[in-house]
């Protein structure tokens, strides 16, 4: 097992540079998971670190050597793909063990009848099947060794893909989307498993994902990807809570982070529309910039002066809560609150009113980059880049 550095990765297709400059350490045995929006970069930059693609500058590091010109076979890395790419013809067994035999086997101990008589072959045979019998118990796949891929599901498929990835015992995973071919209810199922998967081998992955839940439920830390450049790197709290810019704010979370305009008036106060915000600013009066916040923190109160009000334009009954859909007086876009389900008396076109604590605020300048303000005095009214 092993860490995995990336050192400054740039690579091209023609006039397009897709990855602009990409760092990022990967500690030994960590769940680390690129996220961002199709087309951002995330499959070439893990096809970079398996060397199924070159960049053209930088360089990777496993285990603490650099294998940046490292042929892909020599790297020790164990891919899996959304397409579980597994050979039809082949059973489970065969599928899963096909690493071992392709690497402990000679092409004449792998003739079925004649290999037998050859030296050796019982030998390494039965250790592969060993090891067969091992991984396949830990991924509950047993019972359906003697199944060609089409006999079975796609989460028993992507089991198998796992298990032929997982008798190598490589330095590290790299996991390509495996679970978007897969229906909702299994995704989830599988996001558990393979997050389980990673606590008993105690190894290092690297999962590559669009779905910002899956990054948020399986990961030790999560790097933001857009537009070949990583934004932030943290722990799924951090990242959600203390996002560094607003298309990161943006990404994650579902809902969506509510982002409304704000202003510094003429008083240096910060207001949206009516309502004024005691937040400390050093920005100078006639600052534009945007103020957001996650759906579930705004609650429903009219008695502050930063009361946000509106009108209900949707109100959705989850049973655990409420989704209400505000269409703000100060603002085009309607906002969605969570709001307790004991708020049930909330109906569709109510005006209503909503306050958000000052610390649960985040804003940001109107270039998407991190205000930080904390709520202070009037008298120490300060703000600071981030
Ligand atoms: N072999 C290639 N030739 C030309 N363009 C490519 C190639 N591979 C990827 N791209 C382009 O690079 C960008 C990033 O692609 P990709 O890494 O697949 O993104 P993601 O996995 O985040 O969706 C896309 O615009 C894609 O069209
Ligand atoms: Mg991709």
């Amino acid at each position: 097992m092993a860490g995995v550095v990336i050192e400054a990765i740039r690579k091209s297709f023609g006039a397009t540079q897709v990855l602009k400059g990409v760092s990022l350490d990967i500690a030994d045995r960590e769940f680390m998971t690129l996220v961002g929006p199709s087309g951002c970069g995330k499959s070439t930059l893990l096809r970079i670190i398996a060397g199924l693609e070159q960049q053209d500058e930088g360089d990777i590091s496993i285990g603490g050597t650099s294998a940046g010109h490292k042929r892909a076979a020599d790297r020790d890395l164990a891919m899996v793909f959304q397409s579980y790419a597994l050979y039809p013809h082949l059973s489970a067994r065969d599928n899963i063990a096909l690493p071992l035999t392709m690497r402990r086997l000679n092409a004449w101990q792998r003739l079925p009848l004649l290999g037998r008589l050859l030296p050796g072959t019982s030998t390494a045979r039965a250790t592969i099947a060993g090891e067969v019998t091992r991984v396949a118990e830990i991924l509950q796949i047993s019972h359906l060794l003697e199944r060609k891929p089409a006999q079975l599901s796609g989460g028993q498929r992507q089991r198998v893909a796992l298990g032929r990835a997982m008798v190598r015992h490589p330095a590290a995973f790299l996991m390509d989307e495996p679970l978007s071919n897969l229906d909702a209810k299994l995704r989830e199922h599988m996001r558990t498993e393979i997050a389980q998967l990673h606590q008993q081998l105690a190894a290092t992955f690297i999962y590559v994902t669009h779905d910002q839940a899956e990054a948020m439920t399986m990961s030790d830390r999560i790097a933001v990807m857009m537009d070949g450049e990583i934004l932030q790197v943290a722990g799924p709290d951090v990242i959600y809570a203390d996002p560094v810019d607003l298309r990161v704010a943006e990404f994650i979370g579902s809902p969506k982070i509510n982002v409304v305009p704000a202003e510094i008036d003429g008083d240096g106060i910060l207001r949206v529309g009516a309502a004024r915000f005691d937040i400390a600013t050093a920005l100078p009066p006639g600052s534009q910039l945007r103020l957001a916040f996650r759906p579930e923190a705004a609650e429903l109160d009219a008695s502050t002066p930063a009361t946000l009000s509106g009108r209900v334009v949707i109100r959705e009954n989850l049973g655990s809560d409420l989704l209400v859909h505000v269409r703000l007086d100060a603002a085009a876009d309607p906002v969605i609150v969570r709001l307790p389900a004991r708020q049930l008396g909330v109906r569709e076109n109510d005006r209503i009113g909503l306050h958000v604590p000052v610390d649960r605020i985040l804003l940001f300048a109107s270039d998407g980059r991190r205000l930080h303000a904390r709520p202070q005095p009037a008298q120490a009214r300060e703000l600071a880049y981030g």
